[in-house]
């Protein structure tokens, strides 16, 4: 408090001394013009010291001329309680409990841009409510392998769904004056080895899948920071990497913003000075784990790039770049004086947090109409397993939270049948009994002495005797569960679930799998059970969300935004490509993990498509509890444009008798390419919602951009003349209807 409120006598100094405001602190002038003009009256060593961190979250400013400090916060689900200065460990504040959002993943499976706005502008209340002024994320790594730890911070597989989904949650963010930091830039797509892992991929599958949703971040979200990430990229560190940060994101997308490296991602001054690096962050805590202590003056772009400055070895044209980048991100954050107060755990946070869960459910599987239960109906409900209990908003690396309150689903079963619960609960197996993360500790003592047998036992004694089993279990963000810094190590269900549910479904008919997880399970059990949810982790509301979508008070409407893989052996990535890679030397000569991306741009359902495969569930699926017809596609060419337009709209029906939501998915297929190019790729979604007997008219536009693809040799985007279809259904693999359209010669 002291601090700041020196820098304001300070600033206050700097206006009388002169008699009038000076330029960069007078907010009705251009943005630039502020710029160039603190630029000009600062010494080299107020330069140095602004790109730089000066604790673990924070970097200072320039205190002589009232520029404010910048305040960094995880994460993309929910704001992080405060830490010490130069520590992990939090600060033990008593008033930083934040809300906890759904995981990005649920978020993609709204496939509905409003509820990413909903998201964005929440977090970002919440964010600047505790005074932040960059939200570390979102994070928008494309989906390439299940195994991938951070997948449930990620927003899927497919670049056209990312790229759409992005660009309001940054547009709500940094309507608080907050800036996204959106992350990690790229091809941060495993976990293991993150800070050796070198992709090699090639230019049309980097522009065609790896980069469109960090594109539409930069030029339609207008992010105002980015974040590099651990990995490398052509033999160079990803967060100082000429090719990706010059080259494409400060040079061909024309971005004004300012680069943040990921903590501890840089390893030497020459190429973070070159490489298109803003500000380095985390220098010795190698991420996760504890290096030397307040070692800021020694981090890479402190003292040593002083010094590399005064004897010549480095000029100055590089430092004003990165100066003015910070700048910008300064005043447009921390020194509008406009950007709202924002809030915290508010009522209508709380709303945005369910509505997003519900939402995001997908239920994936419902034989016979298993769900939805009927809330007065007089039954017995047996709940087994674990994550019915666990509370999962601590964990899972630097997205863990410190929530205000978490409802457990078992919590909020029992508490939306009120009087009329008849539940039996049964652990059935024991995974992760840890329930802290950074000295945040969950409320729950989960510890059980009883063996693996007697869990077992006991659950199937209670589906033995009851109406119906819900099974609560998946991933839970312990190690090599979802988990940051560690892949899994299996596509199958940890601890003996998938033993236990085949036991339940012996015992029971009526089995319902709620699978809470952020990425794709294998489900070999999937044809003995009769439903089939994947719940993904929910935040505050958890238990809430999930009874209300169980018990039919809301109507499923999520989608998958990844392939449903049966096994790893239908994911390109483990089919074709490598994983987790095979050593080699960086540029420097050190040794890294080449990983060939061989399968290109055959990801997720590029790939099943291509090679006729059958995931459990493919990508674009969900089910609702009513049904949707839908009629003909019709297709006009829109007139008076130079470009060649189509617009097509398809009639749909609910034909059930529920309200509900559906996600009218469009594909593009090209039937004749000089290129190999998918079977078909997502193009266009709409979620509308339908009252019974009602039906609407959905129109989709399609120009050339949507029929192209990236040529490596022109390094351009090409359509070629021809034959396309314009596919319309209600998965990627329930195409309901199509048109086709000729592209001419031009
Ligand atoms: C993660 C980032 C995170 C940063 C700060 C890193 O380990 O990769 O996503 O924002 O830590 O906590």
């Amino acid at each position: 408090m002291k601090k700041s409120l020196a820098i304001i006598a300070l600033a206050a100094a700097a206006v009388n001394a002169s008699g009038a405001t000076p330029t960069y602190l007078d907010d009705s002038r251009p943005l630039e013009e502020r710029v160039e003009d603190a630029l000009s009256r600062m010494t080299l060593r107020e330069k140095v010291n602004l790109i730089h961190a000066q604790s673990k979250f924070s970097a200072p400013g320039v205190p002589r001329l009232g520029i404010a400090e910048l305040w960094c916060t995880d994460g993309p689900m929910g704001v992080r309680p405060e830490v010490l200065w130069d520590e992990w460990e939090q600060a033990e504040w008593t008033n930083d409990s934040c809300t906890a959002f759904p995981s990005l993943t649920a978020l993609a499976a709204t496939w509905n841009p409003d509820m990413a706005m909903l998201y964005g502008k929440s977090i970002g209340e919440e964010a600047r409510f505790r005074n932040k002024s960059v939200l570390l994320g979102p994070g928008i790594n494309i989906y390439r392998t299940p195994l991938n730890g951070r997948n449930f911070e990620y927003i899927g597989e497919d670049p056209y769904l990312v790229a759409s989904m992005v660009v309001p949650y940054v547009e709500g963010v940094q309507s608080n004056g907050v800036a996204a930091c959106v992350k990690h830039f790229a091809l941060n797509n495993n976990e293991i080895n993150r800070h050796t892992s070198n992709p090699i991929v090639d230019d049309r599958t980097l522009y065609e899948i790896y980069l469109p949703g960090f594109k539409a971040a930069a030029t339609e979200g207008n992010a105002w920071s980015f974040m590099g990430g651990y990995n490398l990229f052509r033999g160079e560190h990803a967060s100082y990497n000429p090719i990706l940060m010059n080259q494409i994101l400060k040079g061909e997308w024309g971005w004004d913003g300012a680069v943040i490296s990921d903590w501890g991602a840089v390893h030497d001054t020459r190429t973070a000075v070159t490489g298109g690096l803003d500000m380095e962050f985390g220098s010795w805590t190698n991420g996760l784990t504890n290096g030397a202590s307040n070692a800021y003056d020694n981090y890479f772009l402190a003292n040593p790039y002083y010094e590399g400055i005064m004897d010549g070895t480095y000029s100055t044209d590089e430092l004003d770049d990165k100066v003015r980048r910070v700048l910008r991100l300064t005043f447009r954050t921390a020194m509008d004086r406009n950007r709202p107060w924002g809030s915290m755990g508010s009522d209508e946070h709380v709303a945005a947090c369910l509505e997003i869960g519900q939402e995001g459910v997908v239920l994936l599987q419902n034989e016979g109409d298993i769900l939805p239960l009927n809330p007065e109906r007089k039954m017995k409900i047996a709940v087994v397993g674990e994550n019915a209990i666990k509370a999962m908003t601590v964990g899972g690396g630097s997205s863990s939270l410190k929530a205000r309150y978490e409802i457990s689903p078992l919590d909020g079963i029992k508490k939306r049948l009120g009087d009329k619960a008849d539940i039996v609960y049964a652990r059935g197996y024991v995974g992760d009994t840890n329930n802290e993360y950074n000295g945040v500790v969950a409320g729950v003592d989960l510890t059980d002495s009883r063996s693996p047998e007697e869990l077992k036992a006991e659950a199937i004694r209670a589906a033995k005797d009851a109406d119906v089993v819900l099974f609560i279990g998946g991933l839970n963000k312990s190690n090599n569960q979802d988990c940051e810094d560690t892949d899994r190590l299996t596509l199958d269900l940890p601890y003996g679930q998938n033993e236990l549910i085949e036991a339940l479904a012996e015992a029971n008919p009526n089995v319902v799998v709620v699978n809470i997880s952020g990425t794709g399970v294998a489900m070999p059990w999937k044809d003995k059970v009769k439903g089939i949810m994947q719940a993904w982790y929910l935040g505050n509301e958890t238990g809430n969300t999930l009874a209300s979508l169980i018990f039919g008070d809301v109507n499923p409407s999520g989608k998958l935004p990844y392939t449903y893989y049966a096994t790893l052996e239908q994911c390109g990535a483990h089919a074709l490509g490598e994983y987790p890679g095979h050593p080699g030397t960086d540029q420097l000569g050190n040794e890294v993990m080449d990983i060939p991306y061989n399968e290109g741009i055959f990801v997720g359902y590029r790939f099943t498509d291509k090679n006729n495969l059958t995931p459990s569930f493919p990508f674009g699926h969900g089910l609702s509890y009513t049904d949707f017809s839908y009629g003909e596609a019709r297709v006009g060419r829109k007139e008076g444009t130079n470009e060649d337009v189509f617009t097509v709209t398809v009639p749909v029906t609910n034909t059930g008798n529920r309200v509900g939501k559906e996600v009218v998915q469009l594909y593009v297929a090209d039937l004749e390419s000089s290129q190999p190019r998918p079977v078909k790729e997502l193009k266009g979604f709409r979620k509308v919602a339908l009252a019974p007997g009602e039906t609407r008219d959905v129109s989709f536009e399609v120009s050339n951009a949507d029929l192209s693809f990236f040529d490596a040799a022109t390094h351009s985007w090409v359509s070629e003349p021809g034959e396309f279809s314009l596919l319309i259904g209600s998965s990627s693999a329930d195409i309901r209807s199509g048109v086709n359209i000729t592209l001419l010669p031009r």
